[in-house]
Parts: structure tokens; C-alpha cells; sequence
């Protein structure tokens, strides 16, 4: 596990881009998982800059997202899609056709989780996936008490998630309750993550997810056993790991 620590959440985004960047480069058709939320907006304004700089070839890449809520359809400024859209996708030249999100309107849940894992699968397998992480340890959706043998399905989303998502709707009760998510399964199948985190708010997510046992309770725990994770760590997120420094981890500032 490599961890990057940024000065603050503009850096962390910085950097997240150009490792991102740098995947795109090594290979200009790759698979890239992406994730929506606070975290990463930073980020993917640093990714359009690079496009509009022509630094950045974009044209041949294919995304899968990592999860959408259930029943808000791609147009609703709520949903994920609408998020992707609007930060990314409408940014930059890309193939709609080859970007991906769960679809919250189904009506075969089933056969829409099943659709998606396909779709991962005939794309080659994702090759760089992006995460943040939830203060409860979440990643993508998966909570607490996750399976670690899920693939992509239909989740029940935390308390701890609502309040946390109440931020971006009008009401609680406009919160979606559900979401269709990528399973532990299908993110730790990517070839490499990229985890992203800010404030102090994830600081013992963070922590726990690098230093504490591996349990469902803790989803982001599981990343332990993936052979390449990279963490990109606003210095507040990252600010319990400096106590055990370079102990199970190789930690730099950078
Ligand atoms: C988003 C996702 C979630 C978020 C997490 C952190 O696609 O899967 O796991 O990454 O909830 O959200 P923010 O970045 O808003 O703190």
C-alpha cells in the first residue's frame, strides 16, 4: 500500500489527477472506476484542466462508476449520473457509450446487477479504481456488516450514510435510502485503486482501514489484501497515521 499525503484537499486532488492522468497515458484504452461525493471534485477538475491543456487524451478511455442511488433517474440533478455529467463527461471528449453507471430506474434489479458485472467483465476488467470512503468505513456503498463475496447490487444504505448524504438534497426525507453498488468483489477485481480521503472526519476510517484487522464492519479494511492500493490522504484524513509511521505502510509526504 502506498500513501501519499497532500498539504490540503487542492493538492490531494491534484495529485489523485495525475496518477489518474498518468494511467491514461500509460494506456490511453483503459478502464477507469470512478467515484462520486465531496472527495473527488477537486480531482476532476484537475483532470478537465489537464484535457484543456492538451495534456490529456481522453477519446478511448471506458468508465464504470461505482454505484447510483436507487429510483433517481440519470436526470435527476441528484443523481450520480447527473454528477458525472456535469463534473466530467461534459468536459472532456469522451464516448458516452462507454461510460457506465448503474441505471437507479431499473426494473429488474437482478438482472441489472448482472448486466453491470458483464459489462465490467467484456470491458477487460476495470484497470484503475477511484474511492473515497465513508466516515463509517464504507466504500462505494458497501456498509458495515458487508460480504466481502458481493458483486454489484442492491444496497440498504447506512444511517450514518443518509445524514451524511442529507447535505445534497433539499430534505431528509428526499435522501434516497438505497443504492445499486459495486460489491467488495467487483473493487478489489480492479487492477489497481487509487483511495481518496479529506478531513478529519475520515481520519479513523482511515486509520482503521490501514492499521486495523480486516473485518466486514470495516469494509475499507479489506483493501489490505489488495496488492495495489494507492491512498492519496488530505493531511486532516490522514492525520492518526503519523503515530505509527512506517510500521506496516510506507508513508511519505510528497
Ligand atoms: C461515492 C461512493 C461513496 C463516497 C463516500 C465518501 O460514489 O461510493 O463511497 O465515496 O461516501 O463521500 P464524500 O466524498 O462525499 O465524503
Amino acid at each position: 500500500m502506498r500513501i501519499i499525503i497532500a498539504k490540503d484537499y487542492k493538492e490531494m486532488g491534484k495529485k489523485a489527477a495525475n496518477i489518474i492522468a498518468s494511467q491514461m497515458i500509460l494506456k490511453p484504452e483503459s478502464v477507469i472506476g470512478f467515484a462520486t461525493g465531496e472527495t473527488p471534485l477537486g480531482m476532476y477538475k484537475e483532470l478537465v484542466d489537464l484535457y484543456k491543456a492538451g495534456s490529456l487524451d481522453t477519446s478511448k478511455i471506458t468508465t464504470f462508476n461505482l454505484d447510483e442511488y436507487y429510483r433517481l433517474s440519470h436526470d435527476n440533478p441528484q443523481s450520480y449520473a447527473y454528477y458525472m455529467h456535469e463534473n466530467l463527461f461534459k468536459h472532456i471528449h469522451i464516448e458516452l457509450s462507454r461510460t457506465h453507471l448503474p441505471y437507479g430506474m431499473c426494473e429488474d434489479i437482478e438482472e441489472e446487477c448482472t448486466h453491470y458485472e458483464e459489462k465490467i467483465k467484456n470491458a477487460g476488467g476495470i484497470d484503475l479504481q477511484v474511492l473515497g470512503i465513508g466516515r463509517n468505513g464504507h466504500i462505494g456503498f458497501n456498509e458495515p456488516d458487508v460480504k466481502f463475496e458481493a458483486r454489484t447490487h442492491m444496497v440498504e444504505l447506512d444511517q450514518d450514510t443518509i445524514e451524511a448524504n442529507a447535505r445534497f438534497f433539499p430534505s431528509m426525507e428526499d435522501v434516497p435510502k438505497q443504492a445499486i453498488s459495486m460489491g467488495i468483489k467487483t473493487i478489489m477485481g480492479a487492477r489497481k485503486i487509487l483511495l481518496m480521503a479529506s478531513g478529519a472526519e475520515k481520519a479513523r476510517a482511515i486509520y482503521d482501514a490501514i492499521y486495523g484487522k480486516i473485518t466486514p464492519e470495516l469494509p475499507a479494511s479489506i483493501l489490505q489484501l489488495h496488492p495495489d492500493v494507492t491512498m492519496v490522504l488530505e493531511k486532516e484524513a490522514a492525520s492518526l497515521l503519523t503515530i505509527v509511521q512506517g510500521k506496516q505502510t510506507r508513508e511519505f509526504a510528497v
